[in-house]
């Protein structure tokens, strides 16, 4: 029974044993300094069977850490730390990519000794968002704090922006990733440049979609540099409405993303685009075949898929893999759920991006190990 999830495949240059993909998820068990703790080794190596790992997002910059206990990849203890949750897989027997993120706009000054955060355009999301908690708050949940108006970035800004991307890329090689993913959508600084509703510029990097798109291209050309494009994805949300975004044509975004990917060659695109509503909405109009338009590489869809669904979609080629966020949480044994048909664990979403072990690590396989 849905076969085609377990089959064995080639994604750009490295060799994968099934087509399931664990979606990158944000869990925050990073400790305060943003440095990567054992039990997310733990946490990781317990997923290793999935074809492939994407972290959750890892912020490349000081400027672009906005989320309390998430990592970081910018320093050396980071890298250090990295590497052990790196060895822990591959001695599990999995294969990592790292998610290279830097949130712009959505950034709190709290991160930021007090300083505005940084963003294409000086126009804030809408809404609240976590702040860091206070010292001796010892309560289970964070403080929230609304999104405040980013400082437009200048030349300068954008050339630091563009080259700790690629610093993180050879940190991510030196951490021995198999590979990395550029963390271009749900709103973050790269979404910010790609979407009209964020990105007002008059400059060369803004204005018509073509010029929109130059921002994520220098950030892919700094990124292969340091890592073979073949190891190489990008991840977007074209469609997505969620902390303030839109875009005039997501359609037209969409072919403008997938040509830069092209000419990159990227190994693939990672796409949102929900079959079912839950963590965004479903696109009224879906830009998968706008993005196949002008990419010919492997394209991952997320949103909304079970085992079933999944297999279909791959089967009748709509996308070449399937990835799985939520499923995640509270099923490290995912895959072998999946071939065995065994139902589901529910998560305990209290803990998603909350505490440590609770609701991190001790979520037990359906055979009880
Ligand atoms: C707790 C949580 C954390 C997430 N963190 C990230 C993240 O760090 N980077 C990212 O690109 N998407 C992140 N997402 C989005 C997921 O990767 C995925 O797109 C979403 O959950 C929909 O897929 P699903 O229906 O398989 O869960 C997160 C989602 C959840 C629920």
């Amino acid at each position: 029974m849905n076969a085609p999830l377990f089959q064995p495949w080639r994604l750009g240059t490295l060799d994968l044993p099934n087509h399931v993909i664990m979606a990158p998820l944000t869990r925050a068990r990073a400790d305060e300094q943003h440095v990567p703790t054992a039990m997310m080794a733990a946490y990781y190596a317990q997923r290793a069977d999935c074809g492939l790992i994407i972290t959750e997002a890892t912020a490349v910059d000081p400027l672009g850490m906005g989320w309390y206990r998430a990592p970081g990849i910018w320093n050396d203890a980071m890298v250090e730390a990295w590497t052990k949750v790196t060895t822990t897989v591959h001695a599990a027997g999995g294969r990592i990519f790292n998610q290279l993120w830097h949130m712009g706009r959505l950034v709190l000054p709290d991160y930021l000794n007090g300083d505005q955060p940084i963003g294409p355009s000086a126009i804030a999301s809408e809404g609240e968002t976590f702040a860091p908690r206070a010292d001796g708050d010892t309560s289970l949940f964070l403080p929230m704090k609304p999104y405040v108006v980013p400082r437009e970035m200048g030349q300068a800004d954008i050339d630091h922006a563009v080259s700790s991307y690629g610093k993180g890329a050879a940190n991510a090689a030196a951490a021995d990733f198999d590979g990395v993913e550029i963390h271009a959508a749900n709103g973050y600084l790269i979404d910010q440049f790609l979407q009209s509703k964020t990105n007002v510029r008059t400059d060369k990097y803004g204005g018509s979609v073509d010029k929109r798109v130059l921002f994520l291209r220098e950030v892919v050309a700094a990124v292969v540099q340091n890592m073979d494009p073949g190891r190489v994805g990008l991840r977007i949300s074209p469609t997505s409405v969620r902390k303030g975004m839109g875009d005039e044509s997501p359609e037209r975004l969409a072919r403008a993303i997938g040509g830069v990917a092209e000419e990159f060659q990227l190994a693939y695109v990672h796409l949102i685009e929900p079959i079912a509503p839950g963590f965004m909405d479903k696109p009224k109009y879906p830009v998968m075949k706008d993005l196949r338009q002008s990419f010919s590489g492997a394209v991952i869809q997320n949103g909304g898929f079970d085992a079933e669904t999944a297999a279909h979609f791959i089967a009748a080629g709509e996308a070449q893999a399937i990835s799985f966020g939520r499923p995640y949480i509270a099923n490290p044994d995912l895959l072998s759920r999946f071939r065995k048909a065994i139902p589901l664990a529910e998560a305990n979403f209290d803990f998603a991006y909350v505490g440590d072990e609770q609701g991190y690590i001790d979520y037990p396989t359906a055979d009880g190990r």
